[in-house]
């Protein structure tokens, strides 16, 4: 095989070739701790089904040779728990990390190179020998799935999340509750989930045990979920089953986007489900929402009022704020961090909430200002990492997106210009964010190919290794191969 056809995407910190070739065979043996046994059985999975080779453990008694050895390091002292080195000589191939994260990233690299090299008629691969050192830029490595405006089944969802693993996304940020829809069928409040004409897109919800489900087959490719509950915008669907949350004088009827923030029964319902849901999701974070909430209501509701009264809160500004640090405060009080988009974020942010920047709110980017505030930050800013915005002409866009081709999410740094080396280490990465309102299920890989292996390499990278020529060629073998996978 020719080497030049090997492309690793996201490409890797250091990489040298060296003499010679390991030929892939069945006689090919896996050695593992058993603590890796989960990532040397996807290995094997994933060998049998690309190359039809089939590759067994290795018997501590059998030979030293035509191995793959998959071995966890001694990890004393600040280590990058993502990092790994992959050597592949003539007679084994050696994947070394300080924990498992960094083994799964190895065997991830190792199947890129795999993919790139065409099996022989006898059964065998031959890949160049090499040696590869790697660890990621941002430890935010995010992906964020709107499963509110279109529903995506368990097994999209679980496609999803192998693209996500493969290209060493290690967030999913799951979006299920919005204004059209509330797809988290609770066993606290099931009626939530139920669908009102007018309202969905389409039917649709995840059980506890579908999201047990997926949080499970995550964190088998080191990938961690975790939910949002969005507050106090963005509420339709849940207003319309729980009209009492409205503020006063509104009728059943009447469509309204804001729970009333004035009434004791609003808090104690979020509490619940942020109860609720903690039980489900393992992941130390919750993402409360925050965005885009009007305060029309709240203005003129006697009981928005009286609570603005008591508090001592100035406007209704003070009054969302006061409700989001209750919230944000239950949450840290159950041992998680939460997370909110950063509207109004000159309002202040709680204590140790970390801010998902989108938007230029508060006269420029919400990260950049969110670090200079001193808050950890996300940075989805959505002129970079929107994937719902079109990536060709012929896509569906409203008047308000931008046209967001690859070539633009490769250009996009996490990191705003301006932010001192300190205020730079709290930009922890980013998310991509596929919004899906013009996005049904069957649109999904569409629009994340082929923007999400840009978006990979940028958060995982040195940005001293970009080059949007070279991954430009990596990234077309890669296209190639999704086709064959399956992925539209
Ligand atoms: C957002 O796009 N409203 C977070
Ligand atoms: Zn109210």
């Amino acid at each position: 095989m020719n080497n030049t056809n090997i492309s690793i995407i996201p490409a890797p910190k250091k990489m040298r070739l060296t003499k010679g070739f390991f030929a892939l065979d069945s006689n090919s043996r896996i050695r593992n701790n058993r603590v890796l046994d989960t990532s040397a059985n996807q290995f094997r999975k994933f060998l049998k089904e690309m190359t039809g080779i089939a590759v067994s453990r290795k018997s501590s008694s059998a030979g030293i040779g035509n191995i793959i050895k998959l071995e966890l390091s001694s990890s004393d002292g600040d280590i990058n728990r993502e990092s790994y080195e992959l050597k592949i000589t003539p007679s084994a191939i050696f994947i070394k990390a300080p924990a498992a994260a960094g083994i799964f990233y190895g065997i991830q690299t190792l199947m890129q190179i795999i993919m790139s090299c065409p099996a022989s008629a006898a059964s065998c691969v031959n890949l160049p020998c090499l040696e590869i050192e790697d660890a990621p830029r941002f430890e935010w490595r995010g992906f964020m799935l709107d499963s509110s405006r279109h529903f995506q089944d368990i097994a999209t969802i679980k496609k999803l999340i192998d693209a996500l693993a493969f290209y060493k996304i290690n967030r999913l940020h799951w979006h299920f509750i919005d204004g059209q829809s509330w797809r988290f069928k609770s066993e606290k409040y099931p009626g939530l989930a139920d669908f009102i004409s007018g309202i969905s897109t389409e039917k649709g919800c995840y059980t506890v045990k579908q999201m047990r489900d997926v949080v499970q087959y995550a964190a088998e490719r080191h990938i961690v979920v975790y939910p949002e509950l969005e507050m106090p915008g963005h509420s339709r669907a849940a207003l319309t089953i729980k009209p009492q949350l409205k503020c006063h004088g509104i009728s059943d009827n009447a469509v309204v986007n804001e729970y009333c923030l004035g009434r004791a029964a609003t808090a104690k319902f979020h509490k619940e489900i942020i109860r609720e849901i903690a039980t489900i999701f393992p992941a130390p974070y919750i993402h409360l929402g925050g965005d885009e909430a009007s305060d029309a209501n709240w203005k003129s509701c006697k009981y928005c009022k009286a609570a603005m009264i008591k508090n001592g809160l100035e406007n209704t500004a003070l009054l969302q704020k006061d409700f989001m640090k209750k919230m944000a405060e239950y949450v840290h009080s159950m041992d998680k961090i939460s997370i909110a988009w950063a509207d109004k974020l000159a309002l202040g942010i709680p204590a140790g909430q970390i801010v998902q920047g989108w938007s230029d709110n508060d006269n420029g980017n919400e990260s950049y200002n969110a670090a200079v505030k001193g808050f950890k930050t996300i940075n989805s800013y959505h002129r970079g990492v929107y994937f719902d915005y079109p990536q060709n002409a012929d896509e569906d866009k409203y008047q308000w997106m931008i046209d967001l081709p690859i070539e633009k999410v490769y250009a996009f740094d996490p990191v705003p210009a301006g932010l001192s080396p300190e205020q730079e280490k709290l930009v922890l990465g980013s998310e991509a964010c596929l919004w899906t309102e013009l996005v049904p299920q069957e649109k999904v890989f569409r629009k994340v190919f082929p923007r999400l292996l840009a978006f990979a390499e940028i958060v995982w990278s040195e940005k001293s290794k970009l080059n949007f020529e070279d991954f430009s060629k990596r990234s077309a073998i890669h296209c190639g191969i999704f086709t064959k996978s399956g992925y539209n």
